[in-house]
């Protein structure tokens, strides 16, 4: 395994994270970040019921902007996101290269960015947490329809087989504990979340035409890099195209990024990775990600009168930290 290496150029991908769950927003922390991303996203994000959620998708709307004005140098003030029929954001502005994509994903206390210049990025990331008020055999008969036979395999014993029958991963322990069938489940999904929010189309693809084998049965908290390496097959086939990015942002916050095939093939540094491991994300503090975006509108103070009376999260769930 070969560590530490950035199979990339940094100049043409992002990889950046930032802990919302942690962040008690001042006054003028929330005036900076609403007044610095579009008004139509200030009103989506003053509608939501609770600050967790407010907070996990100002970040996000942050990121996106800084993402774009790193990577295509474009002021602020000109960048304009829009929005497809399936909800994925997207840039407006001309004479943005074909390839450029980004995406965004927000879950327990992460709100994470993946933008790749040249080929298209999904992004999910997924809190290890055990299901409320059930059992975690129940909620694995609920979400039986999620999963092909090899992937709930993999979950359930931590083997896999690949769907063509071709090659089988070492078995595990026989007496996996649920929190590794857990740890398995929360895999798999981030890795179908992933390549479903790099496709754009949200839900309309079945969950069964995708089975993924990952190559590395376990993935690690305690190594700062990201796995290389796992396979998907659609419809049967194997999509060698398509490339798996996962690893963990902390101990128990999961993470997937999806990308495609490069779109245009003018630059001879783009290539794939050949390494099994690539280089993990660059954690944000408050202070470097408010400092670091402009303000694109005035301030108004109702942004802050909406967000501070709102609870942090659901009665009888615990906040994020
Ligand atoms: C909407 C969906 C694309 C992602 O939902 P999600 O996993 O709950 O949300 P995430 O936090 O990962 O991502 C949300 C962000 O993705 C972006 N997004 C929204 N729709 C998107 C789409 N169709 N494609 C890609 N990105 C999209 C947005 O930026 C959104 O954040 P914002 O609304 O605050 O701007 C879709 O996959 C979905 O509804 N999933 C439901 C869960 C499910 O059954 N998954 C099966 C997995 S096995």
């Amino acid at each position: 395994m070969i560590f530490g290496k950035v199979v990339r150029p940094s100049a043409m991908s992002l990889r950046w994270a930032f802990r919302y769950g942690s962040w008690n927003p001042t006054e003028e922390e929330w005036l900076k970040a609403c007044a610095s991303v579009q008004l139509e996203e200030c009103h989506r994000v003053s509608q939501f019921c609770y600050k967790r959620d407010a907070k996990a998708s100002l970040v996000g709307r942050l990121l996106l902007r800084k993402a774009v004005s790193s990577l295509l140098g474009i002021p602020y003030k000109e960048i304009i996101f829009n929005r497809t029929a399936a909800g994925k954001p997207f840039l407006m502005n001309s004479g943005v290269p074909a390839g450029f994509s980004v995406n965004i994903s927000h879950q327990g206390s992460f709100t994470v960015l993946a933008a790749e210049i040249d080929r298209q990025v999904g992004i999910d990331t997924m809190d290890i947490a055990r299901p409320a008020n059930t059992s975690i055999q129940y909620f694995f008969r609920l979400m039986s329809s999620k999963f092909t036979e090899s992937e709930w395999e993999y979950i359930r014993n931590g083997s896999s087989i690949s769907p063509q029958r071709e090659c089988a991963l070492p078995n595990s322990p026989a007496d996996c504990t649920e929190q590794e069938q857990l740890g398995r489940f929360y895999r798999m999904w981030c890795l179908k979340e992933s390549f479903i929010k790099a496709d754009g189309k949200g839900l309309q693809i079945s969950l069964q035409r995708m089975s993924f084998t990952p190559v590395e049965p376990g993935l690690s908290p305690s190594e700062n890099m990201l796995s290389v390496g796992t396979v998907l097959h659609f419809d049967g086939a194997l999509s060698s195209s398509w490339q798996f990015h996962e690893g963990y942002l902390d101990d128990t916050h999961l993470v997937c990024v999806c990308i495609g095939p490069e779109v245009t093939a003018a630059n001879p540094l783009s290539s794939s990775p050949t390494s099994s491991m690539t280089n993990c994300f660059t954690h944000f503090t408050v202070e470097q990600l408010l400092d670091s975006v402009e303000e694109i509108h005035p301030k108004d103070r109702k942004w802050w009168n909406e967000f501070e009376p709102r609870e942090e999260v659901p009665r009888g769930q615990s906040a994020p930290t």
